[in-house]
């Protein structure tokens, strides 16, 4: 078996404030990477998807603290990294960033700098971390480029970002992310601000690199559809909670957390398309992380709520083979009949 290339244990994420109570935003998250599979990380806005993607590269706001729990880089080699407990600014730290592990986000605007070229960009990532000289770089940069799908790769490469389209933007980023073919790519919502056409190129062209490169990917999106397309494995987050995770295939069959069957509700169907269509969009809000129950953080939008749910924390409990999910109906003891 594919020994894992990153393990994120019983880690929690909490941001302190002046003035207000501490906020936990993550909470005893358990996620494990692969090499050459990818784990995408779906919940609704502000669950906490960025907030654990960006604590893997560490680049978390400065009133963040990682109080509990470690990500382990490499865990089973000799060089076994818990990169929670590395210092800031630290060497180790910054040999992973960008060379070992890479993050790519939804806008590109924000890992590409807009007053250099970017040829000059990924020569530079190439430079700083692989020792290469600037003509070797370049014709490196030139390939990447290309194989990104970015056509005139040689002349695009003296193209200043503001220079290109959404799309191709997206491609120089991803370029960059992959400049050191890392072992690790983390992709925060890398789609969403792009048309569906160019999104679906992005899509495949990602899934075409992890098969040329051997990468891990951890990949966050909010989208159902786009989980089926690229995930072998998913997390479903709520609240700063991992409610319920396992290979896509057994959640998407056998949705156990109320969350992930009111999220895969939520989708049309095509099926049903020339039926009147009734999305069933998830009922209330998500409370803000200092209004979150003691227990499970879905009990007040679940419809099976009952009695133990506001007040004990479910454990994680296991479906079937490595499939995962945190909720008291898995655990409740069937009602003994009466006499
Ligand atoms: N610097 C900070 N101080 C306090 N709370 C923060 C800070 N940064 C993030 N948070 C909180 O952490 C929680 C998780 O945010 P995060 O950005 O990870 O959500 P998300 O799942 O990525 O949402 P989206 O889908 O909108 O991108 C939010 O409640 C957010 O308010
Ligand atoms: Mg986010």
């Amino acid at each position: 078996m594919t020994q894992p290339i990153l393990v994120i244990k019983d880690m929690s994420i909490v941001f302190s404030s002046p003035d207000e109570a501490d906020i936990e935003a993550v909470r005893q998250v358990d996620l494990t990477l692969t090499p050459g599979k990818t784990l995408a990380l779906v919940g609704e806005s502000g669950c906490g998807k960025s907030v654990t993607a960006r604590a893997v590269l560490r680049l978390l706001d400065r009133n963040a603290n990682i109080p509990r729990g470690s990500i382990l880089f490499q865990p089973e080699g000799e060089a076994a990294t818990d990169i929670a407990r590395l210092k800031q600014d630290s060497l180790p730290l910054r040999a992973i960033r960008g060379n070992q592990i890479s993050m790519i986000f939804q806008e590109p605007m924000s890992s590409l700098s807009p007053v250099h070229t970017i040829g000059d960009q990924i020569d530079e990532m190439m430079i700083l971390h692989e020792g290469l000289r600037p003509k070797q770089a370049r014709e490196r940069t030139v390939a990447l480029l290309d194989q990104v799908g970015i056509p005139g790769a040689r002349q695009r490469a003296d193209a200043y970002p503001f220079e290109l389209s959404g799309g191709l933007r997206q491609r120089a980023m991803i370029a960059m992310a992959l400049a050191c073919t890392p072992q690790l790519l983390i992709a925060d919502e890398p789609t969403t601000a792009l048309d569906v056409t160019t999104q679906a190129q992005i899509l495949d062209l990602l899934r075409q690199l992890q098969s040329d490169f051997g990468m891990a990917m951890l990949f966050i999106t909010h989208d159902l559809g786009v989980v089926a397309e690229i995930a072998d494995e998913v997390a479903v987050m709520y609240l700063g909670d991992v409610v319920e995770q396992g290979s896509v295939y057994d959640v998407f069959a056998r949705p156990s957390h109320p969350y992930t069957q009111a999220l895969m509700s939520s989708i049309p169907k095509m099926a049903r398309k020339a039926e009147r269509v009734r999305l069933s969009p998830i009922k209330g809000t998500v409370p803000a992380p200092k209004d979150r129950p003691v227990g499970c953080a879905f009990t007040s939008r679940c419809p099976y709520a009952f009695e133990p749910c506001a007040t004990i924390r479910p454990e994680r409990t296991e479906v079937g083979g490595g499939h995962h999910a945190r909720c008291h109906l898995l655990t409740r003891q069937p009602v003994e009949a009466v006499a």
